[in-house]
């Protein structure tokens, strides 16, 4: 087995985002060197929350297309969607014995989505962390990359791991390790930095779209929230101001330098010139990912192959996992 693989996905509902591209794409396209990566379009996740069937397909197609044109090697990586491999949907269900309630109950992204009568929440809404926990452990990965929102799940992954290894008395999964890394890895709205940058916000200004041209990246940018003072000089002044941290943040990873870097660059500006610099870069960084997006969104049938291929792959690595087990779990297979 190799020994450093990584896992990640993003679902596929609705508009991908500069916090997607930032907190997760991006930093993808510079460990597929390092590591074996298999990339998922979580495509049962997006069920947890009612989905347009059309949209669905429409959305899971977008999402891959954003992979390959982010940079993703589809011939070096694998890129497949969760549904066409059944041993996530299998695993998921003998994690899911193993996991108990208490643990459910403190993840907060499941309070943050559901309804406020929790009676009437989904139960694939509150089971989602254990999806995502077989996602990673069907492929026995090292490494998962993931915006800072994922790190409750992730910690969840490894006490589910932990469980199953206890419970058989072997090391049969490994822990993954989060990878949260970069200047952007809770990338906030553009109408309120105390709020992520969500493809589920209603306001079409509070989020840069991977697809957006230069004119609603700029227009976005030049109506996002700040305050009226010139840009501090100090990183500690600067966290004070949640929405200028924000965009001081988001320039920092576009421009691939640290914070501390961009905001000597602007230290005491105003903000219409850090907003003017800001939109140039953003339409540079994402108009080249924007406009292969739409090219490879053209040809669907170029992106079916694509995920026929990766899943063929995917099932290779994952089934025997899950076979392996099902036997240790005690599941006879005459
Ligand atoms: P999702 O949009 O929930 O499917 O998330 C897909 C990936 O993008 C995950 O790794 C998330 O952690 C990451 N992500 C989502 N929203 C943000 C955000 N606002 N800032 C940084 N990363 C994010
Ligand atoms: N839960 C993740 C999100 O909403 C998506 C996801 C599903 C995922 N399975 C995963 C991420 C496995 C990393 C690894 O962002």
């Amino acid at each position: 087995m190799t020994k450093n693989r990584i896992f990640s996905g993003i679902q596929p509902t609705g508009n991908l985002h500069l916090g997607n591209y930032l907190g997760a794409i991006r930093n993808w396209v510079q460990l597929q060197h390092d590591y074996e990566c298999i990339f998922c379009i979580v495509d049962l996740h997006a069920l947890t929350l009612p989905q347009d069937p059309l949209q669905l397909r429409h959305s899971t197609r977008e999402v891959t297309a954003a992979y390959l044109a982010a940079g993703i090697d589809a011939e070096h990586c694998i890129i497949f969607n969760q549904s066409m491999v059944s041993a996530h949907a299998e695993l998921a269900w003998l994690l899911g014995c193993l996991t108990p309630l208490g643990w459910l109950n403190r993840m907060t992204q499941f309070k943050e989505k559901a309804p406020k009568d929790r009676s009437n929440a989904g139960l694939g809404l509150y089971a989602y962390p254990v999806l995502m926990a077989a996602d990673i452990l069907a492929y026995k990965a090292t490494h998962v990359p993931v915006g800072e929102d994922q790190k409750q799940h992730l910690e969840l992954a490894r006490d589910i791991a932990g469980a199953f290894n206890r419970r058989y008395e072997q090391d049969f999964f490994p822990l993954p390790e989060p990878q949260i890394f970069g200047p952007a890895t809770r990338v906030m709205s553009l109408r309120d930095g105390m709020k992520k940058m969500s493809k589920s916000d209603t306001s079409d200004y509070s989020r840069i779209n991977m697809t957006d041209d230069a004119d609603a990246i700029a227009l976005k940018i030049r109506r996002a929230k700040t305050d009226p003072e010139p840009l501090p000089d100090t990183l500690a002044a600067l966290e004070e101001r949640p929405e200028a941290d924000n965009l001081v943040g988001i320039y920092a990873a576009l421009a691939g330098e640290s914070q501390e870097a961009a905001l000597r660059r602007f230290a005491g500006q105003n903000f219409s010139t850090f907003k003017d610099a800001l939109s140039e870069l953003a339409v540079e960084v994402l108009g080249k990912v924007g406009g292969e997006m739409r090219r490879l969104m053209a040809d669907p049938g170029h992106i079916d192959t694509v995920l026929r291929h990766g899943a063929e792959r995917a099932a290779a690595i994952s089934m025997p996992v899950l076979r392996a087990a099902q036997e240790i779990t005690g599941l006879l297979r005459p």
